[in-house]
């Protein structure tokens, strides 16, 4: 669970690369302080053209390190001490660049060596230009640290400082903290797995509904919510199927990842899936679908009037799967995302679908939700409802996992 004991005396070694976002480890810095961690430093060159040592190191109140054959710091601390001395190591922002270089093994200056000669765990919080991102080179380097057990927070998408719109832009300092407080959770810490045996099954993203081969109807989830939960789930031990909508997002290690794109392929992905002990279904599944999908691209004649699309009812998954009358799982949960009357909404919701516990949240435009970092949600199960504070979609993901675990183990207990 997030709470402030999780980072106290934690000691993080944090390595700041060359990009626009590393203004962000400034806020990063001060935060992981006041939550009672300390941090440590490495300023790549292309990182000090952005923020200054000056600047990181009255943060950090240490000496920011940045050379590799510092004579100094050598007879000090080497690079090998820096990195046994530290629990944690964080790369904010990880620029193409760095990301290269560390799914090569290269050892050019002291942030690369540190990294290839550390045995702590790594997180990196990607941040560069969307085709940069895109780039088949980076993916390939993505999913070749991923197999190295490198930890991913992010990255999101976004506007970017390069005036270009996607997947890119850097996680925010309050998701970062998230991922690290998460890492050092009591579970994620003693490596204990207590949901080991558990069947769980997780929907999430958008749908995408075809209008005809180049045009679809579709929502702005981003799947981060869902996605969190399943990465969650699967940190604890469960057996956890992912049945996700288009995203950007990479697949959370140790999950089975079911990659759709329709509400009723998700529909038939989850039937698939079954059995489980546990559903949870986080998808913004599109309500309707356009009853005619069209098989070749819809033209524009010119003087023809604009074409008139009849929408059709989607399947609902998580009434179907609620209604189940033989292999329901034994708890299911959903989400209501309203934007007015929230709760009222979501206790209706709850009856409507027939599922155990639903989550409510407000997805209302001010709120930032939908695709954001944060989220506050209402927990209303059968016995009442409970009020979570605004926390990162990560915590919210953690704090449910370990209401379910609660769930399962009292139980347990009664049987
Ligand atoms: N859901 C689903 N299949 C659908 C529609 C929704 O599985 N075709 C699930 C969502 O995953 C979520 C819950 O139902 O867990 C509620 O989704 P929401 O969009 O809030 O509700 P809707 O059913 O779409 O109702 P409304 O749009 O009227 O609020």
């Amino acid at each position: 669970m997030s709470d402030a004991a999780t980072l106290r005396n934690r000691r993080i070694l944090l390595i700041i690369g060359g990009g626009i976002a590393a203004y962000k480890c400034l806020e990063l810095i001060r935060r992981l302080r006041e939550k009672g961690a300390g941090v440590r430093a490495i300023l790549t060159a292309a990182g000090a053209e952005f923020v200054t040592p000056l600047s990181v190191g009255t943060l950090t109140g240490d000496k920011v390190f940045r050379e590799l054959f510092d004579l100094t710091t050598e007879a000090e601390i080497g690079h090998i001490e820096l990195s046994r001395s530290a629990d944690l190591i964080v790369v904010a922002p990880a620029t193409a660049d760095l990301m290269a270089k560390m799914a090569a093994g290269l050892a050019g200056d002291l942030a690369t060596t540190v990294l290839l000669a550390t045995d702590k765990p790594v997180l990196i919080a990607p941040a560069m230009n969307v085709r940069m991102w895109n780039h088949r080179a980076t993916q390939r380097n993505i999913e070749q640290l991923m197999a190295d057990g490198i930890g991913f927070i992010g990255p999101n998408e976004g506007d970017m400082a390069c005036g270009e719109f996607g997947p890119g832009r850097m996680a925010e300092p309050a998701e970062i903290l998230a991922a690290i407080e998460n890492h050092f959770s009591e579970f994620a810490f003693s490596g204990e797995q207590p949901l080991k045996g558990l069947r769980a099954l997780v929907t999430s993203g958008p749908t995408h509904e075809p209008i005809d081969p180049v045009r679809y109807l579709a929502n702005r989830s981003s799947g981060k919510q869902g996605h969190a939960i399943a990465a969650a789930l699967a940190r604890l031990g469960a057996d956890t199927v992912l049945v996700s909508g288009p995203t950007i997002l990479p697949d959370p290690p140790g999950v089975d990842v079911r990659r759709v794109e329709t509400a009723r392929e998700m529909l038939a992905a989850c039937e698939a899936a079954l059995p489980a002990d546990v559903a949870i279904c986080a998808a913004a599944v599109a309500d309707w679908r356009v009853d005619v999908d069209a098989s070749q691209k819809i033209k524009k004649e010119p003087g023809a009037s604009a074409p008139e699309l009849r929408l059709v009812e989607n399947p609902d998954v998580l009434a179907t799967i609620s209604h189940l009358e033989s292999g329901r799982p034994e708890l299911v949960i959903g989400f209501a995302a309203e934007t007015e009357k929230v709760i009222e909404h979501a206790i209706a919701k709850r009856k409507r679908k027939g599922c155990d516990w639903i989550v409510a949240n407000d997805v209302s435009p001010e709120t930032g939700v939908m695709g954001g970092e944060l989220n506050t949600v209402h927990l209303i199960t059968g016995g009442g409802q409970e009020d979570w504070p605004l926390l990162p979609k990560q915590a919210v993901a953690e704090r449910l996992v370990r209401r379910i675990l609660t769930h399962f183990t009292e139980k347990g207990s009664r049987a």
